[in-house]
């Protein structure tokens, strides 16, 4: 195994994501930023220097567990101090699983500014993946609003309240097109054909492929809000991977990607090799006001600028929830290459998943407390046990059993906090997620959830309030290992993991405007464990104090 070195600059720069000019965070002058690849066993060494001029900056390493380095996760006030202007910080971490990863801005809203960039870890030297394919390709997805994220994250925290409203453009790779569409001679609107020459930020990258053979699509969303869905015409997809574990094959027309989830798939390149074939991207669970993201799969030698003969596969309807369902549910961990979940938890918190109101304010809340990170950061707090950092009444467990979820909260009002959930090291814990309604009558909304620094086996999905009967419905055999989970409108999604990870870890909504208005939690886990924190990660807060040395008296 090797060490990759990378020295980063992280900046504002004039981009053209969608072919409209606009600002976007890049690193060395790129968008999206560079795509690291290395092999499992690796080590990763990235010196990250700040060029942003008036705020702070980090990096988390999303799918990564971060195995005994917690101070690398790249979390502002959980595992570090944002990094200050013109200063550098070093990640400096294993990647010890094969897989799909990406990383992103983890401070205020700086992943809807643009910092993202792939991850991919191969397999380590002399293995084997359980599956074959002759070639792969990298399509990250994310969306893409013409407003600034400060226009955003001001409206989010105004009174009243301004939502951001539905993307611009959907991009792949960093591409899109807004005011043009490749595929125009399909359509019946009055959008004009792009007149791209290729060289263009917002081109499209075409995937050429030779026929008669197998290709791994490597598919990861990093969007601030929409859900989404991806189809190719005249080709099925076999599911292989999700969050960088392996999965029980499965063939699908089309696939569906949450926010913070990444999945590969096999193609045959096996239809007329004299065409080329759409591959689009369109929103799910919200009512789409954003066209399809497009490419084209090119089948060499025919000429990458044909256009495809077919139209581009419309992906299924926004709100087709069963489909969305029928999807997540086909997703289960390859025997054999993922572990199985403990048979029983040791504990078990219920979260509920609710929008509210604070002073007037719209917030998210869970169990009734809207997130506000604290000044310090957790890992520095509870490890040199600073009583001020951040709350120390204990987060509450569960909600009341008179609540009814299918309604609008007659009580709509939450407080804001920052308290933890602490785990005794190795304790297997479960963790329901309970969706509800939202302010306003018949909405719920689908959230998909992350945990940094482990992954967790869903146990199961259901309808409506979960009761003490669903979990003899569990999927203990072989329940898929993933570190983003989703809850569907008004249902509950159970997950389990073995709280073994010495640190303090961020569970949050990966929707970006959903965890700036408070849809989150802090897990802590063996922190006394942890080994020497690097003194830069603490160097804010409470714990400044504690390591800056008061000048010397002569
Ligand atoms: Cu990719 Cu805490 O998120
Ligand atoms: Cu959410």
């Amino acid at each position: 195994s090797k060490v990759r070195h990378f020295k980063w600059e992280v900046e504002y720069m004039f981009w053209s994501p969608d072919c409209v000019e606009n600002v976007v965070i890049g690193i060395n002058g790129q968008f999206p930023g560079p795509t690291i690849r290395a092999r499992a066993g690796d080590t990763i060494h990235v010196e990250l220097t700040s060029k942003l001029n008036t705020e702070g900056v980090v990096i988390h390493w999303h799918g990564i567990r971060q195995l005994g380095t917690p101070w690398a996760d790249g979390t502002a006030s959980i595992s570090q101090c944002a990094i200050n202007p013109g200063e550098t910080f070093v990640y400096r971490f294993k990647v010890d699983r094969a897989g799909t990863y990406f990383y992103h801005g983890h401070y205020g809203m700086q992943r809807s500014a643009g910092l993202y960039g792939s991850l991919i870890v191969e397999v380590g030297e002399g293995e084997k993946e359980p599956f074959h394919y002759d070639g792969e390709f990298n399509l990250l997805l994310s969306d893409w609003w013409h407003n600034s994220v400060h226009d955003q994250e001001l409206g989010l925290s105004s009174k009243p309240f301004r939502w951001i409203g539905e993307p611009q453009s959907l991009l792949i790779n960093g591409r899109g097109q807004y005011n043009c569409s490749l595929a125009a001679a399909f359509s019946n609107s009055s959008t004009k054909q792009c007149e791209l020459r290729g060289n263009e930020p917002c081109a499209p990258q075409i995937l050429h492929l030779l026929p008669n053979k197998t290709y791994r699509l490597r598919i990861a969303s990093t969007t601030a809000l929409a859900s989404l869905n991806l189809a190719i015409s005249n080709h099925k997809m076999i599911v292989v991977e999700a969050d960088g574990n392996y999965v029980q094959p499965f063939m699908v027309d089309d696939v569906d990607v949450y926010s913070g989830e990444s999945y590969s798939v096999l193609i045959s390149t096996d239809q007329d090799p004299s065409d080329n074939y759409w591959v689009s991207v369109g929103v799910r669970g919200r009512k789409p006001a954003t066209p399809q993201a497009l490419t084209i799969l090119r089948y060499i030698p025919t000429s990458a600028s044909k256009i495809p003969s077919l139209p581009p596969p419309v992906t299924p309807l926004w709100n087709d929830y069963n489909h969305s369902k029928s999807f997540s549910k086909k997703v289960l961990g390859l025997t054999g290459t993922v572990p199985k979940p403990p048979a029983h938890y040791e504990r078990r918190i219920i979260l509920l998943n609710t929008q509210n109101k604070i002073d007037g304010y719209t917030k998210w809340a869970i169990n009734n407390v809207s997130l506000v990170l604290p000044t310090t950061p957790y890992l520095g707090s509870i490890k040199y046990g600073l009583k001020n950092g951040f709350d120390q009444k204990p987060s509450p467990e569960n909600f009341p059993d008179d609540y009814d979820v299918m309604k609008p909260s007659v009580n709509p009002n939450s407080t804001t906090g920052n308290g933890v959930y602490t785990f005794e090291l190795n304790t297997t814990v479960d963790v329901i997620l309970q969706n509800a309604n939202a302010l306003a009558e018949n909405v719920s909304e689908i959230h998909p959830w992350h945990l940094h620094g482990h992954d967790f086996w869903v146990l199961g999905y259901g309808e409506g309030r979960f009761r003490k009967e669903d979990e003899k419905r569990f999927n203990l055999k072989n329940p898929p290992y993933k570190n983003t989970g989703v809850i569907f409108p008004y249902g509950w999604t159970a997950l389990r993991f073995v709280a073994d990870n010495p640190g303090v870890w961020a569970f949050h909504c990966h929707i970006e405007p959903h965890l700036h208005m408070g849809m989150g939690v802090v897990f802590a886990e063996g922190v006394h464990r942890v080994g020497r924190i690097p003194t830069q990660a603490l160097g804010c807060g409470v714990t400044a104090k504690k390591f800056i040395k008061p000048p010397h008296k002569s």
